[in-house]
C-alpha cells in the first residue's frame, strides 16, 4: 500500500462541466478577479461577489463526479490516497474519497466576516435556494461571505498540505496551469526520490523537477489508466 498524494485543479472538474479559470473561455477571461475574487471587490461591491458565488454553487452542486473523480476515488481500494485540491466544488467528495484536503475554501461552505472560524453550511443558512445576500449574517451579527480563499489572502492549509506532499511516495497532479501560488509550490516538498506523475492536455512548465513523467491527456482519460496501472 502506498502513500499517494494528488494535486487538484479546475481542469479535474472541467469534464463535469465546470470553466477552468485560465484555458480559452475560462472564468478569469471574462470575469475580473479583482472584483469577484479579492477582499477589495467585496468591499466595493458585496452582493456582485455574493451573487457569483451563488451562482457558482448551483453549478457545482448540479455537476455529477466525472471518471476521472471516481477513479481517484477507486485508488483507495489499494492505496493510502490524499487529495490535496485547489478546487471549490465537492465532487472528489461526491465521487467517494475519503481525505481531501481544500486548499482554496468550498463553495458548500459560507463564514462570518467578523470571526473566521464561524463556519456553516450553506444548507444550515437557506437550505431552499443555497444562497447568501447582503443582510445574512452569522451568530455574532455581522455578515456572511462565501468560505473562499480571495487572492491576497492567506492559504490556512497551506502547512498542513506541504507535510503531505513531503510524505509521498508517489505524487500525482491533475488539471492545474500551476500558476498560483502557494499551491504551485507543492510539487518542490515532495521528496526527490518520490515518482511523480502530470496529467493535464496542455502541460504546465514543471522544467527541472526531478523524477517526473507527464502525460498529456485529458483526465478522464489519463487518470482512470493511471488508476488501472496503480491497482493492477
Ligand atoms: P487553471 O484554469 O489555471 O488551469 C486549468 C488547467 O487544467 C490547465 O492546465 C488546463 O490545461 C487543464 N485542463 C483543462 N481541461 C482539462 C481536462 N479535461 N483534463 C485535465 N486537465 C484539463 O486552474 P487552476 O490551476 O485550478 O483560485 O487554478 C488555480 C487557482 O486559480 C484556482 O483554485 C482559483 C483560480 O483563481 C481561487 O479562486 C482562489
Amino acid at each position: 500500500m502506498a502513500n499517494i498524494v494528488v494535486l487538484t485543479g479546475a481542469g479535474i472538474s472541467a469534464e463535469s462541466g465546470l470553466k477552468t479559470f485560465r484555458d480559452l473561455g475560462g472564468l478569469w477571461e471574462t470575469h475580473s478577479v479583482e472584483d469577484l475574487a479579492s477582499p477589495a471587490g467585496f468591499r466595493k461591491n458585496p452582493q456582485l461577489v455574493l451573487d457569483f458565488y451563488n451562482l457558482r454553487r448551483k453549478q457545482a452542486l448540479e455537476a455529477q463526479p466525472n471518471a476521472a473523480h471516481l477513479a481517484l476515488a477507486e485508488l483507495e481500494k489499494k492505496h493510502h490516497v490524499q487529495i490535496i485540491t485547489q478546487n471549490v466544488d465537492d465532487l472528489h467528495e461526491r465521487a467517494g474519497s475519503s481525505k481531501v484536503l481544500h486548499l482554496h475554501g468550498e463553495l458548500r461552505k459560507v463564514r462570518s466576516t467578523q470571526d473566521a472560524s464561524l463556519i456553516y453550511d450553506i444548507d444550515e443558512i437557506d437550505p431552499e435556494n443555497l444562497e447568501i445576500h447582503v443582510g445574512c449574517t452569522c451568530e455574532k451579527g455581522s455578515q456572511l461571505r462565501p468560505h473562499i480563499v480571495w487572492f491576497g489572502e492567506m492559504v490556512p492549509e497551506i502547512e498542513k498540505a506541504a507535510e503531505l506532499c513531503r510524505t509521498a511516495d508517489f505524487f500525482l497532479v491533475v488539471g492545474t496551469s500551476l500558476m498560483v501560488f502557494p499551491a504551485a509550490a507543492l510539487i518542490h516538498e515532495v521528496p526527490a526520490a518520490t515518482r511523480k506523475c502530470i496529467i493535464d492536455p496542455n502541460l504546465p512548465d514543471v522544467s527541472g523537477i526531478p523524477n517526473l513523467y507527464t502525460i498529456q491527456e485529458k483526465a478522464t482519460a489519463g487518470v482512470p489508466r493511471l488508476v488501472e496501472k496503480l491497482l493492477g
